[in-house]
């Protein structure tokens, strides 16, 4: 029997490429494998995300696409794609993204196992919507179709959802509330992955510091659970994304102190230097509160640890005394590299109903351009701050600017590129010689 082709095109964060994977899982046992042609496929699907307009405007340009690719199809052959949009903006528009006759499936994040079902029901002028939230579907008996270039660094989802409310955020009503996988799931993957030749996973969740597992026999918070994932094997890297400042426990850096193969790299969106920004944003925590955690990541962990953020610049009432703390804040700190957007209103998060955007567009953008460029003198002595240091490296492949060279990451997440061709996947020590503000310039020792 001839297999069907699916055609996916991945959008937002690190969750949804996990998703993804999930979705190829799920559709393989239905008899789909994976094409990279877009015109070759009998299914096009769109994994979305809607944390900013800007994001679900490029998407929608996409179904405009898609669209095209139908109506190209129907002038040569009977067979038209299914054009499916799974995902955030699933979940937040629902049938409104049916309205106009391009889209025939649309599937939030909790329905993915219903796809084989709702694709078999998928008819010309039926379409097929499943936008359920659950309180329990972690996905955690399926095995991900890793869609990773170098087969060294796999995704782990640990956590789906969020239980914090923050003001302008719509990520707690497209992935609904708060759930962790059972634990021993997540180990179990993790050593499959190395078994595969994996070399580090990266363990994913909104808020991973509120990672919770309770059975009848133990309970299983994330610091535990990133030692035992850190105990499958010393060759195993163990990263994790997102922390959140209210959240993350000093057990957690003592965790990574005692495992050399948990990465010192630390992602701490800040969003706001200033209190009262913080206090609209609901982030539950102070600058003063952000600064002493920094302080304690640093006495752990020691300076040199990886530190990066996420910033907002022009949130509602924004004055420019609050954004002045923002870049103080960031001026204090020294972040390797950020996030930085400019707030953009959600329809039917807190601030959308409760606060004015009243921030002007073009203060939000020098903002966030005053933001930028601090930032990045910031990255560029962080960065030369290394020259001098020896680096373990995970190779990842050639660099993409030479191919007598290679390139991998650092424990603290840096960029480094070095001379020599290694297989990926190896370590190899470095000394820094030289930098960029987003790359270390190495020679291997
Ligand atoms: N769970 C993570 C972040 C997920 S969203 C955390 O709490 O840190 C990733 C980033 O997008 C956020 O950190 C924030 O900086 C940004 N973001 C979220 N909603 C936004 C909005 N409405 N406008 C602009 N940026 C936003
Ligand atoms: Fe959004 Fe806040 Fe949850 Fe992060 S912690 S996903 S910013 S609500
Ligand atoms: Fe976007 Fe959804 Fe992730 S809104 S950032 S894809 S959780």
């Amino acid at each position: 029997m001839e297999k069907k082709k699916v055609y996916v095109e991945t959008y937002g964060c690190q969750m949804n490429v996990g998703d993804t994977e999930i979705i190829l899982s799920i559709l393989r046992d239905a008899g789909y494998e994976q094409t990279e042609q877009m015109d070759a496929a009998d299914l096009i699907l769109a994994n979305t995300c809607s944390i900013r307009d800007n994001a679900e405007q490029r998407i929608k340009g996409r179904i405009g696409v898609f669209a095209q690719e139908k109506s190209r199809r129907r002038g040569v052959s009977e067979d038209e794609p299914v054009v499916g949009i799974v995902g955030c903006m699933a979940e937040r528009m629902k049938e409104q993204l049916l309205e106009d006759g391009r889209v025939d499936l649309v599937v939030g994040p909790d329905a993915y196992r219903n796809l084989p079902r709702l694709l078999e029901a998928v008819r010309p002028g039926s379409p097929q919507i499943d936008v359920l939230l659950s309180r329990d579907e972690t996905y955690a008996d399926i095995r991900p179709v890793r869609t990773d270039r170098n087969g060294v660094s796999a995704f782990i989802s640990i956590m789906r959802g969020c239980n914090n409310v923050c003001s302008y955020c719509v990520v707690p009503y497209t992935r609904g509330a708060e759930r962790s996988r059972d634990a021993e799931s997540i180990v179990r993957e993790a050593r499959e992955v190395f078994a595969a030749g994996y070399r580090e996973v990266t363990l994913l969740g909104q808020n991973v510091d509120s990672y919770l597992w309770k059975t009848a026999a133990e309970t299983v918070n994330f610091a535990e659970l990133l030692r035992r994932v850190a105990a499958i094997d010393p060759l195993l890297r163990v990263r994790f994304a997102t922390s959140h400042p209210k959240d993350i426990s000093d057990e957690v850096l003592y965790a990574m102190a005692a495992f050399p193969n948990i990465c010192r790299h630390i992602h701490l969106p800040v969003q706001s230097g200033s209190t009262r920004m913080l206090e609209l944003m609901r982030r539950k925590y102070s600058r003063e509160w952000y600064l002493e955690r920094v302080a304690k990541i640093r006495e752990v962990l020691g300076a040199d640890c990886g530190l990066t953020t996420d910033v907002i610049a022009g949130f509602c009432t924004e004055t420019e005394a609050d954004h002045a703390e923002t870049l103080s804040l960031m001026e204090e700190v020294g972040f390797d590299w950020a996030f930085m957007f400019q707030y953009s209103e959600r329809p039917g998060t807190l601030a959308q109903r409760h606060y004015p955007d009243d921030v002007p567009p073009e203060i939000k953008a020098r903002r966030l351009d005053e933001i930028i460029a601090l930032q990045g003198r910031k990255s560029l002595e962080r960065y030369r701050a290394q020259i001098g240091s020896e680096q373990l490296v995970l190779v990842e492949g050639p660099s993409k600017r030479d191919s007598a060279a290679s390139c991998g990451r650092a424990s603290n997440s840096m960029m480094c590129v070095f001379p020599g061709t290694f297989a990926p996947g190896t370590y190899v020590k470095v000394r820094v010689i030289d930098s960029t503000s987003a790359t270390l310039l190495c020679e291997t020792i």
